[in-house]
This record gives structure tokens, C-alpha cells and sequence, in this order.
């Protein structure tokens, strides 16, 4: 069974004249769980649409979202907040770290909304474990303004992994980063999502990250391309 079953997905935004701006034409797609997939298309194709409808963060107009068996039109508003919280992990292109909070303070930050909380020595010790498998084992208690771009997105790598999610949404992770960190981190996050089983769609722009996935999806003014 797929982990993600899209079939026949839409959606529009309203313009504020009030014109109704199609953004996702029928979209139909499907992920199976442990796959590395990469969504690609000019800016303004829809692409974080795309994501956010897969991560239940927005709602299609029509159509239909399967996730992990779930009906996700038919969840209501409070186990859409469980569902997130169980089972995606959100990686956005700038890092969204609270810069009052420390690089473990971010990561543990998630856990902290899990109804069944889990034993806080125990999660601790996993997150300064992942911190330091991303090469920030000197850095646990650096805040994000003291950590350069690249250690401050590996810190929201960690901070997405953190409740052994299902699923991994990266919208541009590396948009900000050059060249060598891009594919540092690139790399990481496919070494990571494959050890732990997770599956990743992330979207790109550069085609040598997009070419790392098991696949890509181009989309385009809110179409999928055949292959
Ligand atoms: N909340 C919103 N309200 C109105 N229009 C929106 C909203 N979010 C996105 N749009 C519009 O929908 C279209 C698709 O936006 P989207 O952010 O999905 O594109 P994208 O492919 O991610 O682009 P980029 O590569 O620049 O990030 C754009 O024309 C955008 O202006
Ligand atoms: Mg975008």
C-alpha cells in the first residue's frame, strides 16, 4: 500500500479582486512508504501547495488524500494536529529554529506535543546522539544565531527526525545554502530517512539534489508531467 495516494487533487486560491486562481489542476500521485521522491517546476508551479496539501498543513478543494490509510478529509482538526505530530516531519527552506532555544532545546521541541510523551532522559540522549551523527556533537548548546546556515539546517534535520516520523517534508532545505553544504546536506537527510525507513519528498531547484531522490515529479502550472 502507498504511504501517499493523491488522485485527482485541486486547489485554487482566492486573488484579492476575487478571482479564483487555480494553483494544483487534478493532481494524482502516489508514494510508497520508504521512497526518496523529488518535486521539481518553475517558481510558482505550485510546488509548496503540492507539500503542504501532503502535509495536511493545507486543504485540497477537491479530490481525494489518502495518508498511511487515513481518509485525510475526514479527520477533524485535532487529529490532523496528532497525525502531523506522529508522523511528518517538516523541514522548511529557512530553518524556523527559535532563537531563544538551543540547537537540543529546538530539536526536543516537537516531542514536547506528542500526547504519549515520551521518557525525557531517554529522548535527550537521542537527540544529542542525532546532533552529533550531524557533526554538532560540540555544539548541542549553541543558539541559532551562533551556528552558520549549514549547521543550523542540519539542527531542523534533527529537530524533523526527532519522533521517528514516517514521513519527511523539505521544501527547498538547502535553498539557502551553497553548493558544497547543499549536497552535505542533501546527503544527509537521504543517509538519515533511508537507516530510519522514513520516506522524503522534497522539493528543489537544483536538479543535482533532485537526481539524488529515487524519483522526481515535475510539476507544472499545477500539473504533474508524465515521465
Ligand atoms: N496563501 C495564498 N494565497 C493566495 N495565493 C497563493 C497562496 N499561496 C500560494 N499562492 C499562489 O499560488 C501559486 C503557487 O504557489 P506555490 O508557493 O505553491 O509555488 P512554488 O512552486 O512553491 O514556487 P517557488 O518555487 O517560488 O517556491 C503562486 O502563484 C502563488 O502566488
Ligand atoms: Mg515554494
Amino acid at each position: 500500500m502507498s504511504l501517499i495516494a493523491l488522485s485527482d487533487v485541486s486547489k485554487s486560491y482566492r486573488e484579492p479582486g476575487g478571482a479564483s486562481l487555480p494553483v494544483l489542476r487534478g493532481v494524482s500521485l502516489e508514494i510508497a512508504a520508504g521512497e526518496a521522491v523529488a518535486i521539481v517546476g518553475p517558481s510558482g508551479c505550485g510546488k509548496s501547495t503540492l507539500l503542504n496539501v501532503i502535509g495536511t498543513l493545507d486543504t485540497p478543494d477537491s479530490g481525494r488524500y489518502v495518508l498511511d490509510g487515513e481518509e485525510v478529509s475526514q479527520c477533524s482538526a485535532e487529529r490532523l494536529a496528532a497525525l502531523r505530530g506522529e508522523k511528518i516531519g517538516f523541514i522548511f527552506q529557512l530553518h524556523h529554529l527559535m532563537p531563544q532555544c538551543t540547537a537540543l532545546e529546538n530539536v526536543l521541541l516537537p516531542t514536547l506535543a506528542l500526547a504519549a510523551r515520551p521518557d525525557a532522559a531517554r529522548v535527550r540522549t537521542r537527540a544529542a546522539e542525532l546532533l552529533e551523527s550531524v557533526g554538532l556533537g560540540g555544539r548541542l548548546n549553541g543558539k541559532p544565531a551562533e551556528l552558520s546556515g549549514g549547521e543550523r539546517q542540519r539542527v531542523a534535520v534533527v529537530r524533523a527526525l526527532i519522533n521517528e516520523p514516517r514521513l519527511i517534508l523539505a521544501d527547498e532545505p538547502t535553498g539557502a545554502l551553497d553548493e558544497h553544504n547543499a549536497e552535505s546536506l542533501t546527503g544527509l537527510l537521504l543517509d538519515l530517512c533511508r537507516r530510519s525507513g522514513a520516506t522524503l519528498v522534497m522539493v528543489t531547484h537544483h536538479p543535482a539534489q533532485a537526481a539524488r531522490m529515487d524519483r522526481t515529479l515535475r510539476l507544472h502550472e499545477g500539473r504533474l508531467l508524465k515521465d
